[in-house]
């Protein structure tokens, strides 16, 4: 643009010489959640914060000044956290959302460091590690997804310098997990910084927390967007050793997070009781939809221990059904670009009334598809079978 506001023809060329070259291969995030009505493919939580919190939030929000920076918020939300989690506010590190954290993270150490990963895993650690100039390593799941510490302790150790090993923890997307006794193997046997990712440990347990203390290479992230149910108001963080979070908060920005994320969090934290019933709810739901899935001919469930399910249907390419599911008004998530995951979906466990829709609308979709590739059944038969 000029000042005038018109438009040069020269703005309208790619920004050639600026734009790295690296970064050419990876999709901006731009969810089409048009003319979807159960929403079921990013993992939030399908309780809202219940209204009474809301009017906690509203009356603290009241006496809040807007004109003035939210330093005092952030050290008070960091000070919450540490008492709940028995730690020290310094050990803890603020993002928006915990995306912003893994930026942070990579931003601070990661410079011409190996990072490496567990492929398939959370896509951010690949762009906050192509962002930051990291070289990334990944280290493919083993044979039925599964996962393990070996590949990622044989890795690191063959990188010969001080790298970067990010677990996710809860695994997203399988749902699966490695043990305390795996992560604690790739402290043991590596000099790399650790970075486990916690997203989904409420509803599986067995947080590694308490190793911050034993091991300063050890950082854990959490959020609250998943079993506190405010993926919309962007809170995360990092728990690390006090060194690590001093290292950390000189590329953090300093106001990262707004007032009213910080006041809805710690209003969150001091009225969490709503948070266990979620959870309790979420992962009996989560067993009702294993079972249900399961029962559909052709879909095969990998367990979870997190707030979603990846299945696969005999479908070749599960885009195909992605897409079908699209047309149901019913959002899923697929994996186009990883090999092995391309029969896969991920659902991410809603309202009963949500799965209900999700598994009838699958049901539907499996049986046109179905007919598209072997013809229309007839009596429980395919046309195919009869002759047609
Ligand atoms: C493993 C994992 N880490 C981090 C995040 C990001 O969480 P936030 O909403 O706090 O940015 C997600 C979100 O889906 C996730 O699955």
């Amino acid at each position: 643009m000029t000042v005038t506001g018109v438009t040069n023809e020269q703005d309208t060329r790619p920004v050639d010489g600026f734009a790295r070259l690296e970064l050419q291969t990876l999709q901006a995030y731009a969810p089409d959640w048009d003319g979807i009505r159960v929403r079921l493919d990013c993992n939030e939580s399908p309780f809202d914060l219940p209204a009474q919190i809301k009017e906690r939030v509203l009356d603290r929000l009241k006496a809040i000044p807007f004109n003035r920076y939210p330093q005092g918020l952030a050290v008070s939300l960091k000070r919450e956290i540490a008492s709940r989690l028995g730690i020290r506010a310094t050990q803890v590190t603020l993002g928006n959302g915990l995306d912003e954290v893994i930026h942070i993270i990579l931003q601070t150490f990661g410079l011409g460091k190996d990072v490496i990963i567990q492929k398939p895993s959370f896509t951010t650690y690949t762009y906050a590690a192509l962002a930051a100039d990291a070289n990334i390593r990944a280290v493919p799941l083993g044979e039925g997804l599964s996962l393990g510490a070996a590949g990622l302790i044989e890795e690191a150790n063959a990188t010969g310098s001080p790298c970067i090993v990010i677990i996710c923890n809860p695994h997203n997307p399988t749902g699966g997990r490695l043990t305390e006794l795996d992560i604690v193997a790739v402290l043991e046997a590596t000099n790399a910084l650790v970075v486990v990712d916690e997203a989904y440990v409420e509803f599986s347990g067995g947080s590694l927390l308490r190793l911050v203390d034993q091991y300063d290479r050890l950082i854990v992230l959490r959020t609250l967007s998943k079993a506190f149910g405010l993926a919309g108001v962007r809170v995360g963080y990092s728990v690390s050793s006090a060194e690590i979070a001093a290292q950390l908060d000189r590329v953090r920005q300093p106001f990262n997070l707004d007032s009213l994320a910080l006041v809805v969090a710690q209003t969150a934290l001091q009225n969490d009781g709503y948070c266990s019933e979620a959870v309790a709810s979420i992962v009996e739901e989560r067993e009702r939809l294993f079972q249900r899935l399961g029962q559909i001919e052709g879909v095969t469930c990998l367990p979870s221990c997190t707030n979603f399910i990846l299945f696969k249907t005999n479908v070749p390419e599960a885009v195909t059904v992605r897409d079908a599911l699209r047309r149901h008004g019913v959002s899923v998530r697929v994996y186009p670009d990883e090999p092995m995951l391309r029969q896969y979906l991920r659902v991410s466990c809603g309202t009963a009334e949500e799965d209900d829709a999700f598994l009838e609308a699958l049901e539907d979709v499996l049986l046109e598809t179905d007919q598209t590739c072997v013809g229309p059944r007839v009596g429980g038969r395919t046309s195919a079978e009869d002759g047609e």
